[in-house]
């Protein structure tokens, strides 16, 4: 199954564990990047509202692909903006596979998985999974085997 993977990432933390993944099953990658970068206050009201901000160019179009992977940041218990305008841009998407993956600093909210994967599912695509990386998680190192239970999935089809 041919996969791209495509990540925003402020911090850092969201890459790694995509990046992670991208090595397991040997994905192609694609980084998601507003054009310009907000206050932090403005990140978690913009996220909060549902906001898009401009990103640069990346791949959006899914022609070649089987299954997208999106990866995101939680702000203020949503997607960020860059992402929420990827979701909007996305073409060729109906009738593949996709995966929705999140990095937060608490734990447990699935609001901004869902939201992800509502705006896919809307565009005709078929949900194989989704991963919450929560902060404990990604101290503890656990994150690790967690990308790598949940790149099974990818690896079986
Ligand atoms: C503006 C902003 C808002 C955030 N809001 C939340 C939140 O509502 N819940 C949470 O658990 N973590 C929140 N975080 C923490 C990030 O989700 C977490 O550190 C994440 O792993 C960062 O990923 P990144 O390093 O890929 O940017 C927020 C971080 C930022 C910068």
């Amino acid at each position: 199954m041919k996969t791209l993977i495509a990540c925003y990432s402020y911090s850092g933390n969201t890459l790694t564990v995509a990046q992670n993944l991208q090595k397991s099953i040997n994905a192609d990658f694609t980084r998601i990047e507003p054009v310009k970068d907000k206050w932090y206050v403005i990140k978690a009201i913009n996220a909060y509202m549902g906001k898009k901000w401009p990103i640069k160019p990346c791949i959006n179009d899914i022609s070649d692909y089987d299954c997208l992977i999106v990866c995101s940041p939680v702000w203020a218990g949503r997607p960020t903006p860059g992402i929420n305008q990827y979701l909007e841009e996305l073409e060729n998407v109906s009738g593949k596979k996709c995966a929705v993956l999140v990095t937060m600093g608490g734990d447990g909210s699935q609001n901004a998985t869902q939201q992800i994967r509502d705006a896919l599912e809307s565009k005709g695509m078929e949900l194989m999974g989704q991963m919450v990386i929560g902060g404990k998680a990604q101290k503890s190192g656990e994150w690790e085997s967690m990308t790598n239970d949940f790149a099974r999935k990818f690896k079986e089809e």
